[in-house]
C-alpha cells in the first residue's frame, strides 16, 4: 500500500491550515500557510526531506479510536429489524441474541479467517483517517478463543500500517455454559484467563462490561483488581443502560477510562472528575441502537472531565467505522463544538489509551501520524462524514495510499 513518498524524511509544504490540539496551551490551534518536517517517523523542527505539496489544504493528526470490538466473524444484521419492532438491546440479549450470538462464530473460526476479517476492517478504518485503534477481544469467552482473538489482533498489528492496541475483554458477557454459574466464570477469568493473558503479554488493558444483567460491581471490581495486580491497565464499559455504580468503580480501581456513561449519576461523574479519569463517549452506539439517551457531555466537560470519542465498532450495537461521523454525532447530539469533538478524537482519545505523549497531536517529537485532507477547514470534517475527503495518510512518517 505504500506510494512514492515512502522515504524516511519528508516535508509537507504549502499547508493551508495545520490544525492540532496543543497540549501546552490546552487549545485546538490552527497555523496557516505553514510546513511540517518529518524524520524517522517523528515530527521535527526542520527537515531536509522530499517535499510534498499540500495545495493549501488542511493537515491534522490521524484519528485515535480508543474503543472498538473488531474481532468477530459475522454481523448481527437481523437485530436492526428486531429493534425496529420494539425489542430492546437488552431483550435481544436475554433471548440468546446479542453478544452471546457472536460467540459461535469466533469459537469456530480459524485464526487465519479472523485475521482476514480484521485486516479488512483495519483497511477500511485507516482509509477513514484512523491511525491508532484500541481493539478488544470479547466474543470468544473461553480461554482458548479469547487468547485466539488477542493473537489475531497481534498478528494483524504486525502486518498492517494501523497501530492496534489490544484489550482483554473476557468479561464481556457470561457464556452459555456459565449461565447458571456466573461466579464460576468470574473464577475462571481471575484464576486462569487473566493470568494467561498477562503471561503471554498480549494485552495492554483489561475491560469489563459492568452493567445490570452483565458483570455486577463486585464481580467487575474483582476482575479489574486481579488484572491490575498482573500488570494490565483497567478500563470499563460503565453505566451504559442503567446507573449501576460503574463510574464510581472506575474511580476506585483507578481505571484509565470509563466508557459509554449514558446513564452515569452525578456522584459517578464527581468521582471521575476527582480522579482525572477520561470519559470515553460513544454516541454512535446511542444512534445505532435508536435511543435518544446520549451521554451528558456538557456536564462532564463543565466538571473538568476530559472527553474522548470512539466508534465502539462491533457486530451488533454499532457498526460505524468513521471517526468523522462520530464527530458529527457528537456535535449534533452532545452539543460539542467542532474543536472539542476534534480534540476528543485525537489528543484526548490518545489520553484514553495512555498514548497522548506519542500520538494525537502534531507537535515536535510526536509520531508523524498525519492526515492531509482534500478540504481546507476543520469544519469540513463532520460535513463529509462518509465520503471522507483525504488526499494522503502518513503513518509513522510514511505515506500510504488511501
Ligand atoms: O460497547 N456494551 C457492550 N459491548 C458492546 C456491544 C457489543 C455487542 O453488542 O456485540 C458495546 O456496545
Ligand atoms: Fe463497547
Amino acid at each position: 500500500m505504500e506510494c512514492e513518498y515512502s522515504h524516511d524524511e519528508m516535508i509537507l509544504e504549502n499547508i493551508g491550515n495545520l490544525t492540532t490540539f496543543n497540549p501546552d496551551s490546552g487549545e485546538v490551534e490552527t497555523t496557516s500557510n505553514t510546513s511540517l518536517a518529518i524524520e524517522d517517523g517523528i515530527i521535527v523542527e526542520k527537515g531536509i526531506g522530499e517535499k510534498f505539496d499540500c495545495s493549501e489544504c488542511l493537515v491534522t493528526p490521524g484519528f485515535v479510536d480508543p474503543h472498538t470490538h473488531p474481532v468477530f466473524l459475522n454481523l448481527r444484521v437481523d437485530e436492526v429489524a428486531m429493534r425496529k419492532a420494539g425489542v430492546t438491546y437488552e431483550e435481544i440479549a436475554a433471548k440468546g441474541g446479542g453478544i452471546n450470538s457472536s460467540i459461535n462464530g469466533v469459537r469456530n473460526a480459524s485464526e487465519d479467517e479472523l485475521i482476514e476479517r480484521v485486516s479488512k476492517r483495519m483497511d477500511q478504518m485507516i482509509k477513514l483517517g484512523t491511525t491508532t485503534i484500541e481493539c478488544k477481544s470479547g466474543y470468544g469467552l473461553n480461554i482458548e478463543s479469547e487468547l485466539k482473538s488477542l493473537k489475531v489482533i497481534h498478528q494483524v498489528n504486525k502486518r498492517h500500517e494501523m497501530d492496534m492496541i489490544p484489550t482483554f475483554l473476557g468479561a464481556h458477557a457470561f457464556p452459555p455454559e456459565f449461565a447458571d454459574d456466573r461466579d464460576g466464570y468470574v473464577d475462571l477469568l481471575c484464576n486462569e484467563m487473566i493470568p494467561a493473558v498477562a503471561e503471554q503479554g498480549i494485552a495492554v488493558f483489561c475491560d469489563v462490561f459492568c452493567e445490570n444483567g452483565y458483570f455486577n460491581v463486585d464481580q467487575s471490581r474483582r476482575i479489574l483488581n486481579t488484572s491490575k495486580e498482573l500488570g494490565l491497565i483497567p478500563r470499563l464499559h460503565a453505566d451504559e443502560f442503567e446507573d449501576s455504580g460503574a463510574a464510581e468503580l472506575a474511580a476506585d480501581v483507578g481505571a484509565i477510562s470509563a466508557d459509554h456513561l449514558m446513564a452515569v449519576s452525578s456522584v459517578g461523574m464527581q468521582k471521575l472528575a476527582d480522579k482525572n479519569i477520561t470519559a470515553t463517549l460513544l454516541p454512535g452506539t446511542t444512534f445505532f441502537l435508536d435511543k435518544d439517551t446520549y451521554a451528558p457531555a456538557q456536564t462532564l466537560m463543565e466538571m473538568g472531565i476530559d472527553i474522548a470519542l470512539a466508534t465502539d465498532f462491533n457486530p451488533g450495537s454499532c457498526h460505524i467505522q468513521s471517526m468523522p461521523f462520530i464527530i458529527h454525532l457528537a456535535i449534533k447530539h452532545m452539543d460539542m463544538t467542532v474543536e472539542q469533538a476534534f480534540a476528543s478524537s485525537t489528543y484526548f482519545s490518545a489520553k484514553a489509551l495512555n498514548l497522548e505523549h506519542k500520538v494525537g497531536s502534531l507537535t515536535i517529537g510526536r509520531k508523524a501520524d498525519i492526515i492531509v485532507w482534500d478540504v481546507k477547514k476543520l469544519e469540513n470534517i463532520p460535513f463529509h462524514d462518509s465520503d471522507v475527503p483525504i488526499k494522503m495518510i502518513i503513518k509513522n512518517g510514511k505515506a500510504i495510499n488511501s
